[in-house]
């Protein structure tokens, strides 16, 4: 592949997006670099870079082309998005995001919230979680650099999300997964072709030594050196949810945190369309789902303290990230907005997921039963209130972790016979009477 194209080339049109991205910026210490720029870290602070946008460019280039005329896929609102190339941006992730925002009534009456909604990103394509938003940025990214091998670490989404876009964009994936996770998401990576790596490591460390390897290797990682890129994605979310309530923004959105990325981007998304008079969304606030057994981001909230790594220990394996590269961005976001954050046991997660399931017939992950449990928790604490707009984010799919889900007693190996088959349907009438 080498159709590397300078982002800064405007001509000749037609080969360039809307995209309004403008530089990389440091927001710690201010530093600015070119788009085309390969850091994804400042080399004078060591923070992660961002990605600037000509706001102004953008509400004028935005108010030009109507929603109608627009692609509903991530790439809608590619004015505030950072791949320049239209070549790499047409090829990757052409069907993600547009999920659908559910309102959430039998839900809803459970946890005593009448206007609950639910961001189902546990359908979003091709990998079944919200991580194809992310991933998407950061393949098209790779196009734009005229690349072919990609490489990630990944708690279990990032690497099913490069495996399938990958693919599709003709790449080489290389995925680097922790000891400790959902053995049928690595399987479905070497499904797809995907070279996988388990390493015996947790995602922490893993994450460390695919950092020393990117730089010693030069292999761009989906989620280390395309970081700046990846984390564009995210913002998609907010720009979804935001339109398909009417450009209203809800009071509240609760959204699972491992690294932070979701959560961060979320609120930037929300800045951005304030910025360009899309919607008012300054009194939206961002609450934060994490596991007990694993919470850096939740405990500093909660705690009003800064940051202190943990060790995971929780069955939200793609949750389980005890040193949060976004963690500080997150807690900022969280109380600029006057969010809160909870926190659910295994046993709780566990029984948000049914409860999800019987209540609205969506199957989703422990990070899905994160998000229910702690939304259940801010309701009974008074920190959501029964009639405000909540929308709850389904990050993930459970049919990928339906392995590790804990069995549920069944009759199996009943007699095909009319009398026995009775004899339990009663069984199970009897049942579902006395709950009643
Ligand atoms: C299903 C799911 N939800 C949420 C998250 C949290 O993402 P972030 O790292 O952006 O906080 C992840 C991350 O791996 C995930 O896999
Ligand atoms: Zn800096």
């Amino acid at each position: 592949m080498s159709d590397a194209v300078d982002p800064h080339r405007t001509e000749p049109y037609g080969l360039r997006t809307r995209s309004c991205a403008t530089e990389l910026t440091c927001r710690e210490c201010g530093y600015r670099t070119p788009l085309l720029d390969k850091a994804f870290k400042c080399p004078a602070c060591g923070e992660g870079l961002d990605v600037d946008y000509d706001y102004e460019l953008a509400k004028k280039r935005i108010a030009e082309r109507p929603a109608g005329e627009r692609p509903w896929n991530i790439w809608r609102f590619e004015e505030l998005l950072p791949i320049l190339n239209l070549r790499a941006q047409r090829r990757v992730a052409q069907f993600a995001g547009k999920t659908p925002l559910i309102h959430a009534e039998r839900l809803g009456a459970e946890l005593g919230l009448s206007n609950l909604y639910l961001k189902d990103d546990s359908t979003n394509r091709p990998s079944l979680s919200y991580k194809d938003r992310v991933v998407g940025m950061a393949i098209a990214r790779l196009l734009e650099l005229g690349k072919d091998e990609v490489g990630c670490v990944s708690t279990g989404n990032v690497g099913t999300a490069v495996a399938s876009l990958a693919a599709q964009a003709g790449a080489r994936p290389y995925i680097f997964y922790p000891g400790n996770m959902e053995k049928g998401k690595a399987k479905a990576c070497r499904a797809m072709g995907a070279q996988v790596i388990q390493l015996d490591a947790n995602y922490d460390q893993a994450n460390r030594a695919c950092r020393e390897l990117a730089l010693e290797t030069g292999m761009e990682f989906a989620n280390i050196t395309l970081r700046p890129f990846y984390a564009e994605g995210a913002k998609t979310m907010a720009f979804e949810v935001v339109e398909e309530l009417g450009w209203r923004a809800p009071d509240h959105f609760v959204i699972p945190a491992a690294g932070g990325t979701l959560s961060s981007r979320v609120h930037k998304g929300l800045v951005e369309l304030e910025k360009v008079g899309l919607a008012e969304t300054a009194d939206s606030k961002i609450d934060i789902a994490q596991a007990s057994g694993c919470s850096p981001i939740a405990t500093a909230i909660l705690g009003g303290a800064e940051i202190v790594t943990q060790t995971p220990e929780t069955a939200a394996h793609s949750l389980a990230i005890g040193a949060p590269g976004d963690g500080n961005l997150v807690v900022d976001a969280v109380r600029s907005r006057e969010g809160s954050a909870a926190t659910a046991s295994d046993e709780e997660i566990w029984g948000a997921i049914d409860l999800l399931g019987e209540t609205e017939g969506i199957l989703t992950e422990p990070a899905g039963g994160t998000t229910i449990a702690s939304t259940a928790r801010l309701a009974q604490e008074g920190k959501i209130a029964p009639d405000e707009t909540v929308v709850a984010v389904i990050s993930g799919n459970g049919l990928k972790t339906l392995h590790e889900h804990p069995e549920k007693d069944w009759p199996e190996g009943v007699p095909c016979e009319v009398g026995a088959m009775e004899r339990l349907l009663n069984d199970f009438r009897q049942a579902a009477a006395a709950l009643r």
